[in-house]
């Protein structure tokens, strides 16, 4: 289905924690609406991979934030050929690291990554630039609140703790890596912990963001009822 507004609207920002299921839907929205699409969350795990690789220390916050500067990120939609599962292709420094991505070590350091300011300037920098091209659905946890403040949609998608730990769960099995729900659960609680109490950009719901609980409702139902309030007159006039 098309995008049926007469004026279509330029940026989408959809922003909630881990595994709430709105990269699922922020990507199918892209494809329906034939729009761009950017998951920010693998700009700070392509600088956390670059800092394991390196062997830094991530509490080294000065070199993170150098390494954040200096590196070359590029994002591709998925092109013919790489039928690998893969939704977008991640180069740093010509290098495909799209899997490496999800690694279980580039979890664990991630939020203390991207908790720090110098590191989330030069992203954000990154993603404004993207958003300027227009028609973007772009997913994060910011996004509505700091990169694109005045996005003309903003939605906030969450899931209780547990239904986003057996997410992840599925998702690190079906891509043959060992996993167990405890763990990942308290993976997950542990990084709602930092990224919603981290000082600059908390993870939390722009004051205009509409709010969507997905714990029960699969993402070709959400894509749908977003399709619909596209269609619908803005600000109810
Ligand atoms: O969405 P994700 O799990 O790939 O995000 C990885 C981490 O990056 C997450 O712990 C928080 C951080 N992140 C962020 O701080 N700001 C964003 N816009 C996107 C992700």
């Amino acid at each position: 289905m098309a995008n049926q507004t007469t004026e279509p609207i330029p940026l989408i920002a959809i922003d909630g924690p881990a595994a709430s299921g709105k990269s699922t839907v922020g990507r199918l929205l892209a494809e329906q609406l034939n729009y761009l699409y950017l998951d920010t969350g693998c700009m700070y795990r392509a600088v956390t991979w670059a800092t394991l690789q390196q062997e830094f220390d991530v509490e080294d916050e000065t070199a993170v934030i150098q390494l954040a500067q200096e590196i070359e990120i590029e994002i591709f939609p998925v092109r013919d050929g790489e039928a690998d599962g893969r939704h977008y292709t991640v180069l740093v420094a010509g290098q495909d690291i799209t899997w490496q991505l999800r690694t279980p070590a580039v979890d664990a350091n991630v939020s203390q990554v991207s908790s720090y300011l110098g590191v989330r300037q030069e992203m954000v920098k990154r993603q404004r630039a993207f958003g300027e091209r227009g028609a973007v659905v772009m997913v994060g946890r910011d996004i509505g609140t700091v990169v694109m403040p005045d996005a003309p949609l903003k939605l906030y998608i969450t899931a209780s703790a547990e239904e986003r730990a057996r997410r992840r769960t599925r998702d690190r099995q079906a891509q043959g890596h060992t996993a167990s729900y405890d763990d990942i659960l308290a993976d997950v609680l542990r990084r709602d912990q930092i990224d919603s109490n981290r000082e600059h950009s908390p993870l939390r719901p722009a004051a205009d963001a509409i709010l969507i609980d997905s714990t029960d409702q699969p993402p070709a139902a959400i894509v749908n009822a977003i399709l619909q309030m596209l269609k619908e007159p803005v600000n109810g006039n």
